[in-house]
């Protein structure tokens, strides 16, 4: 997806730090899956995975902190973790050997969760976020 841009802000420092990592590792991991860089692809996964978490968890404690109501959220979470780890396998066993439509297919599975993430998810957030400090961090 395109680089982070001040328009995708949820209105706190330390969500939309992790988001501009989560992009940035989302590109480069599109990157290696479209050249079939299946020697780096195993950690740059693991290292998306674990950022993933770290930020899933943040997010709550923030959500919770702000008493915004986030059960549908944390599910898609847990559901955009399980698919990820489904496709990180299924990558990893490929060893850096798949089709040019298995490319787009993973590729758009990232781009379109990071997106649908930020801008549909989060941005719900928003509006009680900003009537905290921007700078907020319960964690
Ligand atoms: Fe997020």
């Amino acid at each position: 997806m395109e680089p982070w841009v001040d328009d995708l802000s949820v209105g706190n420092a330390a969500i939309d730090a992790d988001h501009q990592k989560l992009i940035v590792m989302v590109n480069e991991v599109e990157a290696m899956i479209r050249a079939r860089c299946g020697k780096a692809l195993p950690q740059a996964l693991e290292q998306l995975e674990q950022h993933l978490q770290i930020h899933f968890v943040r997010e709550e404690k923030i959500a919770r902190a702000v008493n915004f109501p986030f059960g549908a959220n944390r599910m898609g979470h847990e559901y955009v973790l399980k698919e990820f780890q489904h496709m990180k396998n299924e990558l990893i066993a490929r060893e850096g050997i798949w089709s040019d439509g298995a490319a787009e297919h993973y590729s758009h599975f990232l781009s379109d969760w990071i997106t649908d993430h930020v801008l549909n998810e989060d941005m719900l957030l928003k509006p009680v976020l900003q009537t905290y400090p921007y700078g907020f961090d319960p964690t």
